[in-house]
């Protein structure tokens, strides 16, 4: 018999209070996983959710699609059942406030790859939670301005051919895939592990123009394969849903790249510190991988703002530690 998140979660938590308050926030989150899930099954059939809503960015200066508004209504309706005192979210300017008893935040990316709503290709949600205590945190803002290592969990769901939830609790990474029959999640890797090394590298390469110094040297040094001074081939997967890509480099390795460049607004690249760059590195340090802004390991960053953006390189840990080199 599979284990099922419940039955994980619940074995997790045992009687620790903080341990069943995140139990708590991620089935919580999972459930809305579901229901997001379902929308996005829909495709064409719900073609309006790829449409634009309103004529205002929202705060990080993104168009706001259909479905990233009424992702964010569903994770807000579940967690407002869960001890969370605020959740920060990339489709609301300030934290949202939900339960005053609760002793966690959490921050959440409710779709992330907006642009491929419509397209039929994998989109997700991102989370990372935080502990909240009210007499620390006078200004809620603040609670969610913790260096990600002070993460007490996070992960991400990917809608695609199948729904899946990368987890982390703090102990290892977990893969979990949606039973559509029983709609339970179901554990299907319970240690996962991204490979040291890769040949296997993501980037929009269209922004090569714009691309810093070190990172047009590093890709320069890949594309020029077997005779280059790195000595192999390498080869080109992105997806455009950074869950896609990250997913893909769970299952066999890989590096994502979206570091700063010339563009206007791009200077920390396109990636957001507390709802996208965190949660991620957690999970991918988590599975023996590594995440850096080029310099810096992420999770020892000090966030200042909400929407912050960051440069974010992650996946393979040797690979990764490349990357760096030319930094
Ligand atoms: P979001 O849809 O949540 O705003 O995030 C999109 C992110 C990420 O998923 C993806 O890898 C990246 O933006 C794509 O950016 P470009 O369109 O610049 O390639
Ligand atoms: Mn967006
Ligand atoms: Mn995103
Ligand atoms: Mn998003």
């Amino acid at each position: 018999m599979s284990v099922t998140l419940q039955a994980y979660l619940r074995d997790f938590a045992g009687d620790d209070a903080q341990k069943q308050a995140v139990a708590a926030a991620v089935a919580r989150i999972a459930q809305a996983g579901v229901a997001i899930a379902d929308l996005v099954a829909q495709g064409p059939l719900a073609d309006h959710f790829a449409k634009v809503r309103g004529a205002d960015p929202n705060a990080g200066g993104d168009t706001q699609k259909e479905l990233d508004v009424i992702a964010e209504e569903a994770i807000i309706a579940e967690l407002k059942q869960a001890p969370v005192a605020f959740l920060g979210s990339e489709e609301s300017e300030t934290p949202i406030p939900l339960n005053a008893a609760g002793t966690l935040v959490v921050a959440v990316d409710p779709l992330d790859g907006s642009s491929n709503i419509d397209t039929n290709v994998s989109v997700g949600t991102i989370y990372s939670i935080l502990p909240y205590e009210a007499a620390r945190f006078p200004d809620p803002a603040d609670a969610l301005m913790q260096k990600g290592a002070a993460q007490l969990a996070a992960g991400f769901l990917v809608y695609g051919p199948s729904t899946v939830l990368v987890s982390t609790l703090g102990a290892g990474t977990q893969v979990f895939a949606l039973d559509r029959a029983s709609g339970d999640f179901l554990l299907a890797v319970a240690a996962v592990e991204i490979p040291a090394e890769t040949k296997e590298y993501g980037v929009n390469q269209s922004n090569m123009r714009h691309w810093d110094t070190p990172m047009r040297a590093y890709i320069d040094d890949c594309l020029a394969g077997k005779d280059g001074p790195r000595g192999k081939d390498f080869n080109m997967r992105w997806v455009g849903s950074m869950v896609a890509d990250a997913f893909r480099i769970f299952t066999r390795g890989g590096v994502y790249l979206y570091t700063g460049d010339k563009r206007k607004g791009y200077a920390a690249g396109r990636l957001r510190l507390i709802y996208e760059a965190n949660p991620v590195a957690f999970v991918t340090e988590q599975a023996k991988g590594a995440a850096t802004d080029g310099t810096t390991r992420i999770l020892d960053i000090q966030p200042e703002k909400l929407h912050q953006r960051i440069p974010l390189v992650f996946g393979s840990r040797d690979e990764v530690a490349k990357i760096a080199s030319y930094y």
